[in-house]
């Protein structure tokens, strides 16, 4: 089959899912991925073929993604602050907003992480590896997501140095008591579930079908249930003038300010990501000397 004629094809399938130019890219990644050619193959060798062991794997991976499965899924990896992840059912595929939070941390250069609502791990291995920290400690309640971030090193690869030292994950619930021996840290973050079950309908399915929703949602009555909790750890767990920055939903950035004021934090401040929806709260532990 020729390559153009698959791209097409597998396009005109995927329609119902997703707009052209988002449909088009996805099967262009797919292309790209499994047959190792370029983004414009198809144009510059017209007569391209696919390799005849190949179709067979494309086809089925086109009718993976043709039921609304993400491609990151299909693929088993997703991209993160230039970095490649492992994601499979189960883990929450990194959106490109939350890199914001690496970002940050990077320049906080801070000696200690704590990473709350881990999940792939994304965030935890990125600050290690960006801002060159050597203890980030990941919290999540899934033994998927813990058995996903746990084993990053094998999809980073080439990207983690010599001396190295990993992130560590452990099981925790969030909602509950930090475990005892956890130290402080210089830098809590998190990216916690926040969708409010009542905004379901405004999902796509490919979300709302195929990604976890307990990383998804809170209850539509309790929408600040984890900024109660990450508040809560980052009291007890904070060093002295530590920093913390957890993302949100972007109708709640006062409400979820006033939790880390409540809970004594000082610079409490609504940032926003790069479409300019609030999606951050900054928070810092007031030093002693100042209490
Ligand atoms: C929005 S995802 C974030 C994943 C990852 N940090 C990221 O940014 O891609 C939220 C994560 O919180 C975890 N989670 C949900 N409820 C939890 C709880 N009670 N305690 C700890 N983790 C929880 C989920 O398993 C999921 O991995």
């Amino acid at each position: 089959m020729l390559l153009s004629s698959f791209i097409d094809e597998a396009t005109r399938a995927l329609l119902g899912l997703y707009p052209r130019e988002e449909a088009r890219s996805i099967v262009l990644w797919l292309t790209q991925d499994l047959l190792g050619t370029g983004r414009h193959t198809h144009i510059t060798e017209p007569e391209y073929r696919i390799p005849p062991t190949l179709e067979e794997p494309l086809q089925q991976a086109l009718s993976r993604l043709a039921k609304g499965e993400p491609i990151q899924y299909v693929l088993g990896y997703a991209e993160f602050c230039g970095l490649r992840f492992a994601v499979r059912p189960g883990v929450l595929i990194p959106r490109p907003e939350t890199e914001d939070i690496v970002r940050r941390a990077v320049t906080l250069k801070p000696a200690r992480v704590l990473d709350l609502c881990t999940g792939s791990g994304c965030i935890a291995w990125s600050i290690a590896l960006l801002a060159g920290c050597r203890d980030v400690v990941g919290v999540d309640i899934s033994p998927v997501a813990l058995s996903v971030a746990s084993s990053q090193a094998t999809s980073l690869g080439d990207a983690i140095p010599k001396d190295f030292a990993p992130p560590v994950f452990i099981q925790a619930d969030v909602l509950g008591a930090p475990p005892a021996g956890l130290g402080n840290f210089g830098l809590i973050v998190s990216n916690p579930p926040y969708i409010l079950e009542s905004e379901k309908p405004l999902m796509r399915p490919n979300v709302l079908e195929h990604e976890p929703a307990l990383a998804l949602f809170v209850p539509s009555d309790d929408p600040l249930l984890f900024y109660r909790a990450i508040a809560r750890w980052s009291r007890l767990l904070l060093a002295d003038s530590g920093h913390g920055i957890t993302e949100i939903n972007e109708n709640f950035g006062r409400e979820v300010a006033a939790v880390f004021a409540a809970e004594g934090f000082i610079n409490v401040g609504t940032e926003e990501d790069f479409f300019g929806k609030k999606r951050f709260i900054t928070y810092q532990k007031r030093p002693s000397t100042a209490l």
